[in-house]
Formats: C-alpha cells, structure tokens, sequence
C-alpha cells in the first residue's frame, strides 16, 4: 500500500529558513496549481486549501480528503517503506537548506511509524498531516506555506 509522505513543506513567510523568496514563491505557486484540481475532485474551498498550507488541520471531510490528493498530485509518496518525490517537488528544497528538509524528512518518517495505518485514507493522512504540524512546532521548524 502506498502511503503518502508528508514532507509537509513548509516554510516561510518567516524566512526562518536559508530558502530564497524567488523559490518560496515558486514553490507556493506550484502548490496553488497542484491543490486545484484537488479541491474539484474533494468539494474542499479554496479556504481549506489555504488553511491547509498555513498548517491548519482540516475538520470537514472534504478537507480531510483534500491532504492526500495533494500530496498525491505533488508526487510525494512511500512506496513499499521507501520514500518517493516522484517529481522531485521537494529538489529545490533539499538543494537550499538541506538541515531543513533533512529535519522534514525526520519529522516525516517518525509519524509515518507512530500513526496507525487506517482503512480511511482521509482521516488516516489528516493524522499524518497533525503529526508533522505538532513535532515541527516542537521542533520549532516554521511550518506553514501561507499565511494569511
Ligand atoms: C497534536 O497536538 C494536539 C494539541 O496538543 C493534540 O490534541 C493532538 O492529539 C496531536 N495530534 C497528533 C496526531 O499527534
């Protein structure tokens, strides 16, 4: 079974990280066209997709629903244990604070061992998603994509 990776970018508006504003703003671009079609196919708002990228926990199925399609569509996935960016959406990342995505990716693959597998894909990535939003404040890794 596939799981998704919630690498759960992160970041900005802080610039809390080394990440430059030109590749925050491509990165937020790039998201805003991946969750589009995830907000047809879910019934998610727009609001939700915002929220969702500022690190809010969704409460309504539909935004429960709207994390795993975007992670699916972003091409971010565990497949058989191993981690997979299958559209090397977090290269950019890795390429300019490696700490940063190295932290994610830690974060990442301890909730994928904490969070028990569910039969319902949405509550079971909105679990997944919770996880890395609580250890990356933990952490004090910035979180968030947007803010508003
Ligand atoms: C995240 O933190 C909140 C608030 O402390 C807590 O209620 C929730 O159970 C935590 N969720 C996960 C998945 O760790």
């Amino acid at each position: 079974m596939k799981v998704l990776v919630f690498i759960c970018f992160a970041v900005f508006y802080t610039n809390a990280t080394n990440i430059s504003p030109e590749t925050l703003g491509k990165i937020i671009q790039k998201s805003k066209e991946i969750v589009k079609p995830c907000l047809e196919r879910t019934g998610a708002t727009e609001d939700d997709s915002v929220d969702f990228m500022a690190g809010k926990v969704p409460t309504t199925k539909e935004g429960k629903c709207m994390i795993g399609c975007f992670f699916k569509e972003a091409g971010l996935e565990y497949d058989n244990g191993q981690l997979k960016d299958k559209n090397g959406f977090l290269d950019v990342i890795k390429t300019e604070d490696p700490d940063f995505y190295a932290a994610k990716m830690k974060i990442s693959q301890e909730c994928h061992s904490e969070i028990p597998e569910s039969d319902d894909e949405c509550e079971y990535n909105t679990k997944l998603f919770e996880c890395n939003v609580n250890k990356s404040k933990a952490a004090n890794i910035p979180f968030s994509l947007l803010s508003r």
